[in-house]
């Protein structure tokens, strides 16, 4: 059985990934700070082959933990914080699990030469925002633009 480990499992997307994930017969362990955003009732009670740990992504001592014992195949990283609103009233909580969380993870992965596959689930918004008024060829040009600087990150790990 092929294990995959999800971050920020207990959230709206996240906990439908573990769901899917089961279904397709992995092993799931599941990653969770538990924020006022995750709700239990999102994972079914009588779930099997299943593993939860309320875990910050940040701590990437115990994480390693993890990762070594369980070998997973693919991370998929969904932890993040996602309301626009909060964000602008605590900056520093974004920056923390979505910048520095993500930055976590991608170090650890690449000091520790753990074999896996990131799959980083993010918003939109981090490939570009279009101003209105731009001309087509300009837009597609931002976001061609945007495009290799994303690749080339994901190249450096
Ligand atoms: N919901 C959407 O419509 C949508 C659309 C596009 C992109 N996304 C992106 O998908 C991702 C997941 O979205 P969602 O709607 O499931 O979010 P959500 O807010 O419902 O869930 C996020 C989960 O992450 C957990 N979390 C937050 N910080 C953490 C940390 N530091 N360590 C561990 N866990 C942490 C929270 O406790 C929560 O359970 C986000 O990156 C979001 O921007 C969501």
């Amino acid at each position: 059985m092929k294990t995959a480990l999800v971050t920020g499992g207990l959230g709206f997307i996240g906990s439908n990934l573990v769901k899917l994930l089961n279904q397709k017969n992995y092993y799931v362990i599941n990653i969770d700070k538990c924020t006022y955003a995750s709700n239990f009732n999102n994972i079914d009670k009588k779930i099997k082959n299943y593993e939860f740990f309320k875990l910050d992504i940040n701590q990437t001592y115990i994480l390693k933990n993890i990762l070594n014992k369980y070998k997973p195949k693919k991370i998929f990283n969904l932890a993040a914080e996602t309301h626009v609103d909060k964000s602008i009233e605590s900056p520093i909580t974004f920056i923390k699990s979505n910048y520095l969380g993500v930055f976590s993870i991608l170090e650890l992965i690449r000091t520790k030469k753990i074999k896996t596959k990131l799959i980083h689930v993010s918003t939109d918004e981090v490939l570009v925002v279009l101003r209105r008024g731009k001309s087509q060829k300009k837009r597609m040009h931002i976001i061609q633009a945007h495009h290799i600087h994303l690749q080339k990150l994901a190249r450096t790990y």
